[in-house]
């Protein structure tokens, strides 16, 4: 059964970088996770010090990691999915999870980055609400919080 629930940093570091490490470089968009785990290390530090960490666990292990970072009156999100449990279900869970979590939270807006050749992510984000606010090499999509 998939948990969600809180990043409790140093306790929950090692797994999260273990996930991260399962990693492919052809797994990784825009350049993340980072691929060596001392930018690893600074990258999920740095996501876990503002807004919202998230963990999601599947019989105890650490398959997901979704954060949300406030700019101003926005908050941006990133997903990543452990590449042998993506395809079922677990990112769709969690972006309900965070959803549903800031829908009082005053934000206006949350906003995720992705590639526009990522498919994958521009259907699950589509699916939950999301519109393409601006498009380049890159598709920012905008979810309004104003429910
Ligand atoms: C994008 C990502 C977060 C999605 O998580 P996931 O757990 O694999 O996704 P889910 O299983 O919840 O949902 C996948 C959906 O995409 C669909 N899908 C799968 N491959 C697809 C493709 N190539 N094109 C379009 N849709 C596709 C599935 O059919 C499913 O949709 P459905 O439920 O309507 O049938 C995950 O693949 C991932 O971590 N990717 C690498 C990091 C990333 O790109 N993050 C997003 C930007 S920060």
């Amino acid at each position: 059964m998939i948990t969600i629930r809180a990043y409790e940093g140093k306790k929950d570091r090692e797994a999260l970088i273990r996930m991260y490490k399962a990693f492919s470089p052809g797994d990784r968009t825009l350049g993340l996770p980072p691929d060596n785990v001392e930018d690893l290390k600074k990258w999920i530090e740095n996501l876990s010090k503002s807004g919202i960490s998230l963990l999601a666990e599947l019989d105890g292990k650490v398959v997901a990691h979704l954060a949300a970072v406030p700019e101003g009156s926005e908050i941006h999100l990133m997903l990543f999915v452990h590449p042998e449990y993506q395809n079922n279900g677990i990112g769709q869970k969690m972006v309900s999870f965070v959803v549903e979590q800031l829908k009082d939270s005053g934000y206006e807006r949350l906003i995720v980055t992705t590639d526009r050749t990522n498919k994958k992510a521009i259907h699950v984000f589509e699916k939950a609400g999301f519109i393409i606010k601006s498009v380049g090499f890159e598709y920012e999509m905008c979810l309004p919080l104003f429910f």
